[in-house]
């Protein structure tokens, strides 16, 4: 099962930011052609992108996420399927994979493989803009006594009920994996606990430099590196990694 189905219902609660969504459009007002994102979740970013009237794809493994996309209605074309193998036969001027769903690919080989069909989706000279989260040394290091438990969020549900998410992660600096097992508590809008479920999730991280070598790996030309969504220069202190590549 895909990872994201169990948790696909409560993906639009959790991740209510929209900060990232003006660099992507104005990447695309830039760049010519129709649109792929890969990994396009619930259609966080893929929606206000076929707002603007562009034609846009959305390719993204897990049915149930496209399915809550879908019902927000927008004029975007929802293709069930892996970013590493998908065959879409067209190809675009702008490719984006971002939030972390290249982070979603467990082995160096699958990223690989990505890339190379993300590239192949391209026009000459299309862009790919990539973005992942940063970590620092600190934030990655094993805490003494193991793991602690985090409280993420707390959101009113549209019933009046309410999420906490909390979670417990641990990273493994020889594979790169980052492990999370999120905890979901449902309160309905009497204070009562209706749902509590557990979720693991897995993301492979990645630095700067092996980030550039893959892309030139696998056949792209590295225009920018920003380390932020206001265009800023990436340094060890930023929380986000954003890469622009052209085919
Ligand atoms: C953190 S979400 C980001 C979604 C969206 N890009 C956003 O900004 O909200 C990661 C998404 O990548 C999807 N994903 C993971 N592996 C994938 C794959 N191999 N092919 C396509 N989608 C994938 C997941 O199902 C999930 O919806």
């Amino acid at each position: 099962m895909p990872e994201y189905d169990p948790v696909a219902d409560l993906y639009d609660l959790e991740y209510v930011h929209d900060h990232d969504v003006p660099f992507w459009l104005a990447l695309a007002d830039r760049e010519n052609g129709p649109i792929v994102e890969w990994g396009a979740g619930t259609g966080r970013i893929a929606l206000p992108l076929a707002a603007t009237g562009r034609e846009v794809t959305a390719v993204e493994l897990s049915g149930a996420m496209i399915g809550k996309g879908e019902k927000k209605g927008g004029a975007v074309e929802w293709v069930v399927g892996d970013m590493r193998t998908a065959k879409l036969d067209r190809r675009y001027g702008l490719a984006i994979c971002a939030f972390n769903s290249f982070l979603c690919l467990p082995v160096l080989e699958d990223a690989l493989a990505f890339l190379r069909n993300a590239r192949e989706h391209l026009e000459p000279g299309g862009l790919l803009g990539l973005e992942v989260s940063a970590f620092t040394p600190e934030e990655l290091a094993e805490q003494p006594g193991g793991p602690s438990l985090r409280h993420d969020l707390s959101r009113e549900m549209p019933d009046g009920g309410r999420l906490d998410r909390y979670s417990l992660s641990r990273y493994d600096a020889a594979t790169q994996l980052m492990g999370m097992r999120l905890f979901y508590d449902l309160y309905d809008a009497s204070g009562d606990l209706r749902d509590r479920r557990e979720h693991d999730l897995e993301i492979r991280l990645t630095g700067r430099d092996e980030l550039l070598l893959m892309l030139r790996l696998t056949g792209f030309r590295v225009e920018t590196v920003y380390g932020g969504f206001d265009r800023e220069p990436f340094t060890a202190g930023s929380d986000h990694l954003i890469v622009l590549a052209r085919r």
